[in-house]
């Protein structure tokens, strides 16, 4: 009874052991594992999921005899001090490197500095941090999109569309597009440069504009139902172009414009997420711009495992912390 009593006590103790000692329970041979802790935002964000789905499936491709992956991933519900606590744990658990998408991209320099101090070389990613921050250490990199580039490129299918096809779009006949613009996160990189540069882009091109309203959505659909139908109630049948700063928002305004039975206008949106495709396949949307979830997850393991390697790092590293991915216009010519 005392043994057996003993040896339960052992197993017990094994398993916290186990459990304390990585970021996953099954990997016991620490020599050859790659421990990479991942903290998002949050994890109800389609984009963001499409990111670390390609993360998981790539970091499976690269698993060999000598080498196994692990990836631990963190929900930081949207709160900054959650994350921060999840941080912590992923450092005390021993990972190799962190992949952080964070909340608050004003608050990088505790985080930066954490890493800094444990030896983690730290990957932002999509959120980014302020340029300050990032000259905290040498082993703090951001790998995302440019922002002002998603929203120059978004304006480019607003211009071409209606240009193409103005006896549709300008309802009011006065020359001029009325439009609406159903804003991200406030403060997000992405929310203020797509919105500055999408109609930046239309009046550059002398291309009269007049804004009804702009307004965050939140990245979310439901959300941006909810305000497109707002909109829809207040300037009646007047709305001409709807921009998004994402996908999900641009799929709510069209929703919103089919439950009030009315015609779809001039909606774009950016991400490329599948839905989307489907939307402009459908013809409800009229373009988007594709934000290379593939291309960011690829990138981060590649730096990962050239570090991990001691490898030189020939990807095309600017100012000392940055990888670029191309935006890409996605329309009904190439969905
Ligand atoms: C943007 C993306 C949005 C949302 C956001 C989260 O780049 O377009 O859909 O995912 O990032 O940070
Ligand atoms: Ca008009």
């Amino acid at each position: 009874m005392k043994q057996k009593m003993k040896s339960c006590c052992f197993l017990l103790f094994l398993e916290i052991l186990i459990l304390l000692s990585g970021c996953s329970s099954n990997d016991n041979n620490s020599a050859n594992t790659l421990r990479i802790g991942v903290a998002l935002y949050t994890q109800d964000d389609t984009f963001i999921s499409s990111i670390v789905q390609n993360l998981e499936k790539l970091a499976q491709q690269n698993e060999n005899q000598n080498l196994k992956i692990n990836i631990t991933i963190m929900d930081g519900k949207s709160n900054q001090t959650t994350q921060m606590e999840q941080i912590d744990q992923l450092i005390r658990r021993g990972c190799n490197f962190l992949c952080v998408n964070i909340v608050d991209r004003t608050a990088a320099s505790v985080l930066i500095d954490k890493a800094k101090e444990a030896d983690i070389p730290v990957i932002f990613f999509n959120r980014q941090p302020v340029a300050e921050d990032m000259e905290r250490w040498e082993k703090a990199y951001y790998v995302g999109s440019k922002a002002e580039e998603g929203g120059k490129l978004q304006g480019q299918i607003v211009l071409d569309a209606w240009l193409n096809n103005k006896n549709i779009y300008d309802k009011n006949n006065d020359d001029t597009i009325q439009y609406v613009m159903l804003e991200g996160e406030p403060a997000h990189q992405d929310t203020l440069l797509r919105t500055e540069y999408s109609v930046k882009t239309l009046t550059d091109n002398d291309i009269k504009v007049e804004k009804l309203a702009s307004d965050s959505a939140n990245w979310s659909k439901s959300q941006a139902i909810n305000k497109t139908t707002e909109w829809i109630n207040q300037f009646n049948n007047n709305i001409e172009v709807v921009f998004a700063n994402n996908d999900d928002m641009a799929l709510g305004a069209i929703d919103a414009f089919t439950n009030a039975g009315l015609d779809i206008p001039l909606i774009v949106g950016v991400d490329a997420i599948p839905s989307a495709i489907d939307a402009i396949k459908n013809g409800t949307l009229c373009g988007t711009v594709k934000n290379d979830a593939y291309g960011m997850a690829s990138t981060m393991l590649d730096l990962i495992l050239k570090l991990y390697n001691d490898e030189k790092i020939d990807l095309n590293l600017q100012d000392e912390h940055y990888l670029w991915l191309q935006y890409e216009i996605i329309t009904i010519k190439n969905a």
